[in-house]
């Protein structure tokens, strides 16, 4: 079996080795920019080591990783247009370094390599491969526009906050993991196995996002902090400090939701202090634990020798302390 390392080598190696034309520049180069940006390519890995607890030979798999890969970094294009950011993987966003029309149509072209990737995979399997990405792809849109509508309302329940990840953040996991068991000759059971495994990790994985948006070291996390508080995104964070708060401090919390970001620095400081006064970090952190131990429980029902699991294991367990 595969090291993660020699996993994520296998990959870059294959994105590094993707043909681009030359012209338009301002079509391709953003692209090639934003493939070459050190990603952690959680959802290829994924994909590969999903495929090798059931084969030996993860060749098959890889033109479903790239396309995997490919898909979610176009989806990261259009999300820094939507969510106004301007770094992203430590560097400029592309719609900051070129426009919003060059990030919008490069990532409109990055979707379709996404699926002339997918396309590859063993034409037997073809057919489901393509319905479970398909389905995929749209729930994120659903995931991402929840996300916007989210950040205009004020009433949002923890409900509706971790149906809007699961959409825009956990299924994407969940896929690339069955999408890899099944090219690895899993059954439509053990493959489901998988999914549910990822569905539960995604959410984990999007928590941790949201915690680290606000608590995370910019250099480290390679975007800048407090974009969510910005923009009153509903996190875990801030609905559990709107339900929490009372007298002053629901007060003041409810002052810098209503206040126009003019001094987004001030509203990020204030926040994060409310935050901390509530004790919300350690809340946050607890919610991802329990996350983690929901998608193990899956892996555990998932009937291969223990020793066949351990590089999964290992990899996402380590996730559960990243800071990147
Ligand atoms: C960022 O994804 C978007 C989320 C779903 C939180 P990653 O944290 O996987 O980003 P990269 O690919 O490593 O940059
Ligand atoms: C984005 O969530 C999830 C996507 C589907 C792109 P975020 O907006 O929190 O991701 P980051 O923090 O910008 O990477
Ligand atoms: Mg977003
Ligand atoms: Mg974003
Ligand atoms: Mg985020």
């Amino acid at each position: 079996m595969l090291t993660a390392i020699e996993i994520q080598k296998i990959i870059n190696q294959k994105i590094e080795a993707i043909f681009y034309p030359t012209v338009p520049a301002d079509l391709y180069q953003p692209i090639r920019y934003v493939l070459s940006l050190s990603g952690k390519r959680l959802r290829p890995t994924l994909a590969l080591m999903a495929c090798n607890l059931f084969s030996d030979e993860v060749e098959p798999a890889i033109e479903a990783a790239l396309g995997v890969e490919i898909f979610h970094n176009f989806t990261l294009v259009h999300d820094d247009i939507m969510d106004n950011a301007d770094k992203r993987r430590c560097q400029l966003t592309v719609h900051r370094k070129w426009s919003d029309n060059v990030a919008i149509l490069s990532g409109d072209t990055m979707q379709i390599q996404a699926y002339q990737h997918l396309a590859q995979v063993p034409a037997m399997l073809l057919p489901k491969i393509l319905q479970r990405f398909s389905q995929t792809a749209v729930e994120v849109c659903e995931g991402q526009q929840l996300d916007m509508d989210f950040e205009k309302k004020t009433e949002v329940t923890q409900e509706e906050y971790l149906e809007m990840i699961r959409l825009k953040t956990a299924v994407l996991l969940a896929a690339s993991l069955q999408i890899g068991a099944w090219i690895g000759g899993a059954t439509d059971q053990e493959a489901q196995l998988l999914y549910e495994f990822g569905s539960s990790l995604g959410l984990a994985f999007q928590l941790q996002d949201d915690l680290l948006d606000v608590y995370g070291d910019s250099e480290t996390f390679g975007k800048n902090i407090g974009g969510d508080i910005v923009s009153n995104k509903k996190t875990f964070l801030l609905i559990s400090a709107m339900n929490m708060a009372t007298g002053t401090l629901k007060d003041t919390l409810f002052h810098w939701l209503n206040a126009d970001s003019q001094q987004p620095q001030d509203k990020i400081q204030a926040v994060t202090e409310i935050y901390n006064r509530l004790g919300i970090k350690i809340l946050c952190e607890r919610q991802i634990a329990s996350f983690h131990a929901r998608a193990f429980a899956a892996l555990d029902a998932l009937s291969l020798p223990e020793s066949r699991k351990a590089t999964l294991i290992d990899y996402t367990s380590s996730l559960m302390q990243r800071q990147t």
